[in-house]
């Protein structure tokens, strides 16, 4: 079983309350044993200097953290939207009008097209310290489209979402119910053995919240797990439509009530904050101190796709949940990586400790901190990842 020793790491962000006060978990001068795909233990460098491994990296005082866990992405699509993006910088709204663009260009790419962007998109994602990334379906939106999807997505992670009820397509213009038979009925079925969860997009302009619980009540009865687009253009009863499913997560939450917070902090679901949608739709940004001082599980994901938030960035969306969101810099990396884990309900990543999976960044840095203090600044030294997906 190969071993990789990796020692002088100056800050070690641990994310367990074993090594230091949480959320980070913080251990200075450290080090980590890796032995096949797991971390097998971890301590102080001193300790470290009686341990012999296949393989030794000299993190030279610099930090470690987990790697990143991106739960929110929609990287299966073709074509961009840049001028889009550019008529609302001049004063345009975001509506959920412009996801049909995508789709017309998703369905007339090849596989292999898709196949290209979705590598590229991965890609970048890894260089940036992403570890663990969920991808859902959505710009398909016929039975084949959303399968194939599905499956080129399944092909680079395990967190596969079926997204069929993104918007209503064009073609069913005006037949809502006909599109949610589809959707519950010959797509659901199509696409149930690519797919771990099922998500809606519950909101103005996309469904309503009887086809919303129509809908994840149907992915349930074929074994897929509920999470949700919502509150992301007013208010409305997606949060408690999440915490009434148990989903594990309910994502973009920029508008919410007081009785949301109450709900979401005496539930399992994770608040799922997507500033970079915020940002690209120079929308308000959701309260994240309201929620994290409710005691609400809070993660923070990218939402790409290349409508809304075209980045596959999350030191980016750290910095702007510390800067427009009011997180500190600490709650703001806990909820980038261990905030993730959760709102994926797995106890296998977000944390460096022993038994989790190696996945973990060396920075260009001396401490965490500066994921939010050097924004648009490339930390990322070393990206370590498990084999598989
Ligand atoms: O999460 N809100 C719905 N879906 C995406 C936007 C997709 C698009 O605009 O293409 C989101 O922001
Ligand atoms: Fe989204």
């Amino acid at each position: 079983m190969p071993s990789l020793l990796v020692t002088n790491i100056g800050e070690l962000v641990t994310n367990s309350s074993d090594y230091g006060p949480t959320p980070l978990g913080i251990l200075k001068d450290a080090a980590i044993l890796v032995e096949s795909d797991r971390i097998t233990w971890v301590g102080t460098a001193k300790s470290a200097l009686t341990i012999s491994a296949d393989e030794l990296v000299d993190a030279k005082d610099s930090a470690v953290i987990p790697g990143f866990v991106d739960t929110h992405t929609h990287l299966v699509f073709a074509g961009d939207r840049a001028d889009e993006f550019e008529a609302r910088m001049n004063g345009n709204t975001y509506d959920a009008g412009g996801i049909m663009s995508t789709v017309t260009a998703t369905r007339t790419a090849t596989d292999d097209e898709l196949r290209a962007n979705l590598q590229r998109l991965v890609g970048e994602a890894n260089s940036s310290g992403t570890t663990t990334f969920e991808c859902k379906s959505g710009y398909g939106l016929t039975v084949d489209d959303e399968a194939r999807s599905l499956k080129i997505a399944s092909e680079v992670t395990q967190e596969t979402t079926y997204l069929g009820a993104h918007v209503i397509p064009k073609e069913f213009a005006g037949r809502p119910n006909d599109y949610v038979s589809l959707v519950i009925g010959e797509m659901l079925d199509a696409c149930a053995s690519y797919a771990k969860w099922i998500d809606v997009f519950c909101d103005r302009g996309a469904f309503g919240p009887d086809s919303t619980r129509e809908i994840l009540r149907a992915g349930i009865a074929k074994g897929l797990l509920p999470r949700l687009h919502a509150n992301q253009l007013e208010r409305g009863e997606g949060v408690q439509i999440a915490v009434e499913f148990d989903a594990a997560s309910v994502d973009h939450c920029t508008y919410l009530s007081r009785e949301d917070i109450d709900s979401l902090a005496s539930s399992n679901t994770v608040a799922t904050l997507l500033p970079g949608a915020d940002f690209s739709t120079r929308s308000p940004y959701p309260n994240a101190r309201a929620l994290i001082d409710a005691g609400v599980n809070v993660a923070l994901a990218t939402d790409c796709n290349p409508g809304s938030s075209y980045t596959t960035n999350m030191p980016f969306c750290i910095a702007l949940a510390v800067r427009e969101m009011h997180m500190t810099p600490a709650e703001a990396l806990a909820a980038a990586t261990l905030g993730g884990a959760k709102a994926l309900r797995r106890h296998d990543i977000g944390h460096i400790t022993p038994g989790a999976r190696a996945d973990f960044l060396i920075l260009n840095a001396p401490s965490y901190l500066h994921l939010a203090y050097r924004p648009g600044v490339n930390l990322i030294n070393h990206v370590l990842t498990a084999k598989g997906k």
